[in-house]
């Protein structure tokens, strides 16, 4: 909080608005007071320009293409640690020495299996059942098994919040393996204690009893990259709805849920499927690049150019240009070849040189490129939004840990301005 005052004139009077300043300079106005003074509520469809809250977890700077955790680059981190590095840092705030990277990896393995009544939850799903409603449930029924985090006690212990974090982070690998196992009709593949965390994925979603899966360390990097890039990213709209759900004192594994609905929508984490199919049918048009954008263009179509744009990025989204080198990466160590890069490398290419897009700073955002990494690998694209679930997991129990702990904790319930029909009774004439 600084000295510094706003002021509000309305009315006829004039209400003094404190200001706050971020460690990075981001100015806010504390309206805390405002209805109490003035009687007045403010309206900001969307909340573009309404923070929920004071964080010290990610930091986004949408003009300069910046995002860090914890106060370190994307790109360092993406370069310089692993998935499970990262996810420690988000929920714990430092980066683990090699003795809490230990523990934490024990910790994870020792949690990556699911209760053996959960495998038969999978069977009674229909075979076209999206792996993100199941993920969903799932993970809800999850605490029906770890009922530890259901009394909703403000001063739960800190190691059992710690031990739900990582019980959450293993078994949300496993659920996701086991759903596509389901979907293919393959028997389940269980985590093994010798591999890595992406090793193990990799391993439950690709062998099977007759067939092992063959390792490679790039396909391994690139997870790692990818879980990593899609980690935390502040406010965005699944975790805004993991810490509203969050603030009514919901346990853990019922905020995720939430947050996991959110993200499947095709403006938010669905997208990264979106793209596929919009290049896909560009493919199956011929190519034509001119009639996507033209029609992305139109405002009498709800069409958008998936993977393209962002609330708070109006420059380049820094993990674009970094998944957009790994595509090319994986790529070569899988030998394929997928004219769907080429697709989207022409349809970037002809956006960024459209006014349209560029008066409006639209770029590629994270899930422009993700979707041509995970086909590469092998991942249908009914699994992308599982996979950007799986790395935003540690973002969003960091969010839901820091958001309970905040000294400003309040159960969110924000006003509106009514607009409905004003007083009126029943007419007893016309009953
Ligand atoms: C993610 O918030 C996060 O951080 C999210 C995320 C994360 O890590 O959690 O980064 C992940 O969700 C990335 C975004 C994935 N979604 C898509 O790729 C879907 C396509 N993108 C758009 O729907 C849109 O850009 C949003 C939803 C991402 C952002 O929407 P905003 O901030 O509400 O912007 P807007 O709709 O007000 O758009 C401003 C203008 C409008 O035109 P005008 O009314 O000014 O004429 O830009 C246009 C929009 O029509 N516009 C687009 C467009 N995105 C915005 N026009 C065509 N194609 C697009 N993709």
């Amino acid at each position: 909080m600084t000295q510094e005052k706003a002021k509000l004139e309305l009315r006829g009077n004039v209400y003094e608005i404190p200001v706050i300043e971020g460690t990075e300079k981001e100015v806010g106005l504390d309206i805390s007071q405002l209805r109490r003074q003035s009687g007045a509520v403010t309206l900001d469809y969307g909340f573009v320009n309404t923070a929920s809250c004071a964080s010290s977890i990610t930091y986004l700077d949408g003009e300069e293409g910046i995002l860090r955790h914890r106060g370190y680059p994307i790109e360092e981190l993406a370069e310089k640690l692993n998935f499970v590095e990262v996810a420690y840092l988000l929920v714990n705030g430092t980066i683990p020495t090699a003795e809490e990277k230990e523990e934490w990896s024990t910790l994870l393995n020792r949690h990556s299996l699911i209760h053996e009544d959960m495998r038969h939850f999978f069977y009674y799903y229909p075979e076209q059942a999206h792996p993100m409603a199941i993920l969903s449930a799932m993970v809800v029924s999850l605490s029906t098994f770890y009922p530890e985090l259901s009394q909703h006690r403000p001063d739960e212990p800190e190691e059992h919040i710690n031990k739900a974090a990582a019980r959450l982070i293993s078994k949300l690998r496993t659920i996701a393996a086991f759903s596509y196992k389901k979907s293919v009709g393959q028997p389940f593949v269980y985590p093994r204690h010798d591999l890595s965390y992406c090793a193990n994925f990799l391993n439950m979603m690709f062998s099977s009893p007759i067939h092992p899966y063959e390792m490679k360390p790039e396909i391994i990097k690139a997870m790692n990259t990818l879980l990593i890039l899609h980690a935390d990213h502040e406010q965005n709209c699944s975790t805004s709805t993991v810490r509203l759900v969050g603030s009514a004192r919901v346990n853990l594994y019922a905020s995720v849920a939430s947050g996991i609905c959110a993200l499947w929508g095709p403006l938010h984490g669905g997208a990264n499927q979106m793209v596929i199919e919009m290049l896909e049918n560009i493919l199956r048009d011929g190519g034509n690049i001119s009639k996507t954008i033209d029609k992305a263009k139109s405002k009498d179509s709800e069409f958008r150019l998936y993977g393209f744009g962002h609330r708070v990025y109006k420059s380049y989204d820094p993990r674009a240009k970094i998944i957009k080198k790994a595509c090319k990466e994986v790529l070569q160590a899988t030998g394929t070849q997928d004219p769907l890069l080429d697709v989207a490398m022409e349809l970037e290419e002809a956006a960024l040189q459209d006014d349209y897009f560029v008066e409006r700073g639209l770029y590629p955002n994270v899930d422009f490129y993700s979707g041509i990494i995970y086909q590469a690998i092998g991942i249908p694209k009914e699994m992308f939004t599982v996979m950007f679930a799986l790395g935003r997991l540690p973002g969003w129990i960091a969010q839901w840990k820091e958001a309970r702990e905040d000294d400003n904790f309040k159960i969110q319930r924000p006003r509106q301005i009514y607009v409905g029909p004003t007083l009126c009774h029943v007419d007893d004439s016309l009953r």
